[in-house]
C-alpha cells in the first residue's frame, strides 16, 4: 500500500515544529547511525523516530536543520552524495539534489560538508534546538560545530548562547495524532490482530515458541509490515511470568497457557498487542479464574480511558479490579482497600496498565504536565494490558495458582467521537478465544 502520510503532511510538521521555537533559533537532528550486529554485518536500518517525523528522509548519514525565519530556506538536510559504486551493493541513495527534488528540502548539500557549512548556518542564531544528552557522538559534534564559531569570535562570529533540548516540542507534536497517522495505525493494529489469530489457529502440545513467533511475523511480513515493533514475546507456561522473555526456545506444554506480546511496524507506527490462550485451546479451572480478572480489568481500564480523565485512571481501575479478584480468588488476604494502599498487588502485577503507543512501541510524550497526570485527550493512542503473573516459586499461594503468567493488550485511540480500539479483531473473551482455537 502506498504511504498514508503524504508528504505536505511532513511540511505541516516542519511548519509547526518552527512555529513552536523561538525566533532567531535553529533545530538540528541527526538521522540515526547504522549499527553493527555482528563483525561487518549491520541490523536492518531503522530511522530514528524524530527525523524521520519531520523528513519522511529513511537514510542513515543525514542531518536535518530547521532555520525558522531564513530567508533563502528554512528546511535545510545534509545527506549522502549519489554514489554509483556504493549504491551497486547497498542501494539507492537521494542525493542532495534527491531531497530537495523529492523531500522539499529548500537546500541540501553532501554530508561530507557539513562541517564547513553547518556552522555558518548556526552562527548568529541565539537558540540551538537539538536531543541533549542522548547521542554521545553527536553533542560532541555539535559542540566542535559550536567551538568552530567561538573560535572565530574575535573576527566577529556570534555563537549560540542557548542549547534546548528539542525532544520537549517534537514529543508533544508526535504524541498527538493526526487523521492519517491514525489511518496508519488502525493497519498496523489489523495486521498484528490478524497475526494474533493466525497463532491462536495454528497452536497445538508439541510446537515450540519459535514455531508461534514465525507464524506471527509470517503474517506481518506478508502484510508489508516492515518490522516486528519489538522483538516478539511467545512465552508458554511459567515462561508467561518473565515480563520480557524473548528466549522462545521451550516446547508448549498441554495444559499449560502461551502468553504472546507482539505487534508489528507498518508505515512507521507500531502494534502492540498481548493475547494468553491455552496451548490445547482449553482453559483449566484455574487459568478460568485467573484470566478473567485480568479481562475485567482490561474492560475497567479501557473504560476509563476517555477524554477529560487522566492518565493514571486506566491504571487505577485495574489494580482496583486486579486486587479485588485476588482476593476473591484466596491469593490475597486482607481488605481490599489496605491492600491497595499497601500495593499488595504488586507481587503478581508490578508493571504499569499503558503507555503511549506511535512510530515507537513506548511512544514519545509526557505523562505528567506540572507535575500532574496529564489529562487525556483526542489524538492520543496508547496501551491497556494489565497482568497477572504468579511466579513459579511463590510459597504464598496455593501451588495451583503458580506458574500462571496472564497478560491481555490492545490500542486504544481517542477520538474526537471517543475511543477506538484498534486492534479489536483479536478475540480475548474465554469463549472466543476457544471457539477460533476449535474452529
Ligand atoms: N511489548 C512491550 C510492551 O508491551 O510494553
Ligand atoms: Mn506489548
Ligand atoms: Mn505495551
Amino acid at each position: 500500500m502506498s504511504n498514508l502520510i503524504k508528504p505536505n503532511e511532513f511540511a505541516r510538521r516542519r511548519r509547526d515544529l518552527m512555529s513552536l521555537m523561538v525566533p532567531n533559533s535553529i533545530a538540528i537532528i541527526a538521522a540515526a547511525p547504522e549499527r553493527i550486529r555482528s563483525n561487518d554485518t549491520e541490523y536492518r536500518y531503522r530511522q530514528n523516530s524524530d527525523f524521520y517525523y519531520l523528513t519522511g528522509f529513511n537514510e542513515p548519514e543525514a542531518v536535518l536543520a530547521l532555520i525558522p525565519g531564513r530567508r533563502q530556506g528554512q528546511f535545510i538536510l545534509f545527506c549522502r552524495d549519489r554514489d554509483p559504486a556504493r549504491e551497486i551493493w547497498d542501494g539507492y541513495r537521494a542525493g542532495p539534489q534527491g531531497v530537495v527534488d523529492h523531500y522539499g528540502a529548500d537546500d541540501a548539500f553532501p554530508i561530507g560538508d557539513i562541517d564547513e557549512i553547518l556552522p555558518g548556518l548556526i552562527e548568529g542564531r541565539e537558540r540551538v534546538y537539538y536531543c541533549v544528552g542522548k547521542e554521545p557522538d553527536f553533542d560532541r559534534q555539535l559542540m566542535e560545530w559550536v567551538n568552530t564559531i567561538r573560535a572565530r569570535a574575535r573576527a566577529g562570529a556570534i555563537p549560540p548562547a542557548e542549547f534546548v533540548d528539542l525532544d520537549h516540542l517534537v514529543h508533544e507534536m508526535r504524541l498527538f495524532k493526526s487523521a492519517a497517522e491514525l489511518k496508519v495505525m488502525a493497519r498496523s493494529g489489523k495486521i498484528a490482530a490478524r497475526a494474533h489469530c493466525r497463532a491462536m489457529e495454528v497452536c497445538k502440545p508439541g510446537l515450540f515458541e519459535y514455531q508461534l513467533q514465525a507464524e506471527i511475523e509470517h503474517e506481518f511480513a506478508m502484510a508489508g509490515a516492515e518490522f516486528p515493533a519489538y522483538s516478539s514475546i511467545v512465552g508458554g507456561g511459567a515462561n508467561g511470568c518473565i515480563l520480557h522473555y524473548i528466549e522462545n526456545r521451550a516446547v508448549l506444554n498441554d495444559g499449560d497457557l502461551v502468553l504472546i506480546d507482539a505487534g508489528c511496524e507498518y508505515q512507521g507506527y507500531a502494534s502492540d498487542i498481548t493475547r494468553t490462550f491455552p496451548v490445547n485451546g482449553r482453559f483449566s479451572p484455574e487459568q478460568k479464574v485467573l484470566y478473567n480478572i485480568v479481562l475485567e480489568a482490561q474492560y475497567a481500564a479501557i473504560d476509563a480511558v476517555r477524554a477529560g480523565n487522566h492518565w493514571n485512571e486506566p491504571h487505577d481501575a485495574t489494580v482496583q479490579v486486579i486486587t479485588e479478584g485476588l482476593v476473591d480468588a484466596g491469593l490475597l488476604k486482607g481488605k481490599v482497600a489496605d491492600l491497595i494502599e499497601a500495593g499488595a498487588y504488586r507481587d503478581f502485577y508490578m508493571h504499569r496498565a499503558g503507555h503511549w503507543l506511535g512510530m515507537d512501541v513506548h511512544d514519545a510524550g509526557d505523562y505528567k504536565v506540572d507535575h500532574q497526570w496529564r489529562l487525556l485527550e483526542p489524538g492520543m493512542v496508547m496501551t491497556v494490558e494489565p497482568g497477572l503473573y504468579v511466579a513459579p516459586d511463590n510459597a504464598n499461594v496455593a501451588e495451583k495458582w503458580r506458574g500462571i503468567g496472564i497478560r491481555i493488550e490492545d490500542n486504544v485511540a481517542i477520538t474526537n467521537r471517543g475511543t477506538e480500539i484498534l486492534t479489536s479483531e483479536v478475540p480475548k473473551s474465554i469463549d472466543d478465544i476457544q471457539a477460533l482455537m476449535a474452529s
